[in-house]
């Protein structure tokens, strides 16, 4: 069957008349020089190819609406990931609008050059995309077989016109139609296959996601029809959510062609990167020989990072003491009461605590209720930080500090029994003198609290469960291309979040992709660590001829930049400072604020806890969900030099950090007003030294 329309303009009518090759593209939260479909909903991106010189982006898309449905692969196309023209719909939803029987979700393309499939003819290269084919009724299909209502299962289609339309291979469809037999029960959480070429064994690879389980599959064929399961991967690191979209792809590391590793990327969601909501993307490094993704011991985190080095140990609850013993007052059920492990009658086992023992008040279940409450100490360091799991009540399962009596920070666990750190600062209290308590007054529905390792430092304990490719909540579901060159590695990630994403206040379109990034690993503290910039290509519609200044020191305050635009391309260089504890200590840009600054969004560098920010609780519009307005933070060393670099890529709706050589990014999206253009640069704490900041304006790739 033959999958080809013209453009579609179904549910365009009530919009203004924007013809699908020549969208004007200048609604309010529109972007630039991101890609957004002219209408409608987007998601995931998806065939990623390089071809005779056209790079071909095909995305998750519903053609009639704005939020998530009826999913059919768009078309777009590009000769330097930078202009985009539309294309027909690729592949439309079997039987929209009226019965939809089929619905196409994600995956991936190759170019089969070597007629392996047998799907060319009269001299032309098959294109062989394989997706997941999404079942909304049971059914029995044009090939005979026989699918359940939901079922994920996977099949493929092919081009002879350079992926313009498309055939679906409805003769065999679906290729791969159930998981292996152990995993039969999955049949509806698996999908979004990623092929590639494999030239060493010569045989393709397709990677595959058992969504629940936290398993990646690898099959593979030697001609893109037949496949054959050959092993699997994970769980490791990062599980808070389903994985999908799996990709695994070679890099050399530090450019060195005798050193390539493999690296697996993985959408997460939700489980995303610390202090985000919702999805995410994680990768892993490791080899792969053709059969196996074989994890470096490096890239995999387990068990609970130590605190930081110059923690002083205020209550790690070891020993053999009572709580008494150990210098707390119980009050309660707890008087009499002891540190216990993390295996106790009726409760799953608690993990991420350190050494043996650890407060948890799962005694007697969760009937167990009382306090714990500590010796006086004074307040030293800017952080105190401790492990938490346990009850989700931040007044009745909940570690409280308190000075004079009164309650001044509150911490409580997440329903989840593996402790992580969590931290106070403290610097506004320094010298005072305090108690930490320890309350457990609730007896049942998660009625516990678990505490360990409270100790005092000048930086926060953080817990890392995974290498994020990402660490802010708009970077998802990335796919790299297929067919360029051994040495390059281009991906792209959408541009949006399943906790929100279908409530963003765009019309009449929803979702954007990020900026074509170029990825490389380099070593970075003895670790191959991915590395990414905007690609070169893309560089060609910023204008150098925006604002560029020099200052030897920038005193603590603000200094206005005055109204620099919408969409922005920043460079920011400034020293590393020593941080003063007692205060917050930044230095970073504002940008898209409105003149009395209530709108504003911060990027910056804080020196306390080296770590780059992206603040966008007062951004605009951040109404829509509870958890939009919010702060995120990606680790980030100064260079050899001691210098923070910043690149910084503004547009109508988003802000892209790219920090230090690329090896940590933040991507946001923001909604602010059509009058925010202003920019200021800011320094906390002190001022800051050697700051330079190059503002040069992007301009519409929609225009022409
Ligand atoms: C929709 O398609 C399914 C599967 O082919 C069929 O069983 C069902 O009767 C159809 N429903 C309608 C309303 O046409
Ligand atoms: C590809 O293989 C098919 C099946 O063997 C054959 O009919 C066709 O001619 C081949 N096409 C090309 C371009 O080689
Ligand atoms: C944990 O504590 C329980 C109860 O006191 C004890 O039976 C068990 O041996 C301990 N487990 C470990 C690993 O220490
Ligand atoms: C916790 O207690 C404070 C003060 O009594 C109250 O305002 C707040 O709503 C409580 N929070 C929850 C989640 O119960
Ligand atoms: C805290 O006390 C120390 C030692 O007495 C002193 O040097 C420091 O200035 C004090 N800090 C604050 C913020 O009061
Ligand atoms: C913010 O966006 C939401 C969702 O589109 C919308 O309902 C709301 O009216 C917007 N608020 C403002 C102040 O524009």
């Amino acid at each position: 069957m033959v999958i080809l329309l013209k453009p579609l303009f179904l549910g365009l009518s009530a919009f203004r008349a924007v013809s699908a090759e020549n969208p004007r593209y200048t609604e309010l939260y529109r972007p630039q020089y991101h890609f957004t479909p002219p209408q409608n909903w987007m998601n995931d991106p998806n065939g990623l190819l390089y071809h005779k010189g056209i790079y071909h982006l095909y995305y998750q898309y519903n053609p009639g609406g704005t939020t998530w449905g009826a999913m059919s692969w768009g078309h777009a196309t590009s000769r330097d990931l930078t202009h985009w023209e539309q294309q027909p719909i690729a592949l439309l939803a079997r039987g929209y609008p009226n019965n939809i029987t089929e619905m196409f979700f994600s995956g991936s393309v190759v170019a089969d050059v070597d007629n392996t499939s047998g799907f060319g003819h009269s001299g032309k290269t098959p294109l062989v995309a394989m997706y997941t084919s999404y079942y909304p009724y049971a059914q029995t299909l044009p090939s005979g077989k026989t699918v359940q209502a939901n079922q994920q299962a996977q099949s493929i289609a092919y081009s002879l016109d350079d992926g313009m339309t498309w055939v679906t291979y409805d003769s065999a469809n679906p290729v791969i139609s159930d998981p292996p037999a152990t995993y039969s029960d999955q049949f509806l959480n698996f999908r979004d296959p990623n092929i590639f070429w494999h030239n060493p064994t010569k045989k393709w690879i397709a990677v595959l996601s058992l969504a629940e389980l936290h398993k990646l599959l690898i099959y593979t064929s030697k001609d893109l029809k037949s496949w054959t399961p050959a092993s699997e991967f994970g769980p490791v690191n990062a599980v808070g959510g389903v994985w999908e979209c799996p990709n695994i792809f070679p890099m050399s590391v530090d450019d060195d062609d005798n050193n390539v590793k493999w690296v697996a990327m993985i959408g997460l969601n939700p489980g995303g990167p610390p202090g985000t909501t919702g999805s995410g993307t994680q990768y892993i490094v490791g080899n792969f020989d053709g059969t196996t993704f074989t994890a470096d011991t490096d890239s995999i985190f387990s068990g609970t990072t130590p605190p930081p080095r110059d923690s002083i140990i205020f209550a790690d609850f070891e020993g053999t003491g009572t709580f008494a013993d150990l210098g707390w007052t119980p009050s309660g059920d707890l008087i009499g009461q002891s540190p216990a492990n993390g295996t106790l009658s009726g409760q799953n086992p608690v993990t991420g605590y350190l050494g043996k023992r650890l407060v948890n008040t799962f005694l007697n279940g969760d009937a167990t209720t009382g306090t714990l409450t500590s010796k006086s100490f004074l307040i030293s360091k800017r952080y105190i930080n401790f492990l938490i799991g346990g009850g989700h009540d931040i007044n009745n399962t909940a570690v409280h500090l308190k000075v004079d009596g009164q309650i001044l920070r509150s911490a409580t666990g997440t329903n989840s029994e593996s402790l992580s750190w969590q931290s106070w600062d403290v610097g506004s209290l320094l010298n005072q003198s305090a108690v930490i308590q320890i309350v457990d007054t609730v007896t049942g529905g998660w009625g516990h609290i678990n505490v360990d390792e409270i100790s005092f430092s000048d930086s926060m304990a953080r817990s890392q469960v995974a290498n994020w490719v990402d660490w802010g909540p708009d970077f998802y579901a990335a796919q790299g291309y297929n067919g360029l060159s051994s040495d390059e590695r281009i991906a792209i990630g959408w541009m949006n979040n399943w906790q929100y994403g279908g409530l963003i206040p765009t019309s009449p379109w929803r979702s954007a992709m990020s900026i074509p990034r170029e990825f490389s690993l380099k070593t970075i503290d003895g670790k191959a660590t991915l590395v990414q910039a905007p690609t070169e290509k893309w560089s060609s519609v910023v204008s150098h001829k925006g604002l560029d200044q020099s200052w030897s020191s920038v005193d603590q305050g603000t200094k206005s930049l005055g109204s620099v635009g919408k969409a922005l391309q920043i460079e920011l260089s400034f020293s590393d400072r020593e941080p003063a504890i007692a205060e917050a200590s930044q230095f970073g840009i504002i940008v898209r604020a409105t003149a009395d600054l209530k709108q504003q969004t911060r990027v910056g560098y804080d020196f306390a806890t080296k770590e780059i920010f992206v603040d966008r609780s007062q951004s605009g519009n951040v109404s829509f969900d509870r958890t939009f307005p919010a702060t995120y933070y990606a680790p980030l060393a100064a260079n050899a030099k001691g210098q923070i670099d910043l690149r910084v890529y503004v547009d109508w709706s988003s802000v892209e950090v790219f920090g230090g050589q690329g090896e940590s990014t933040i991507t946001t999206q923001i909604f602010p007003s059509d009058s925010a253009t202003y920019a200021q640069v800011f320094s906390t704490g002190g001022n800051t030294r050697n700051v330079r900041v190059e503002i040069n304006q992007i301009s519409s790739t929609w225009d022409d």
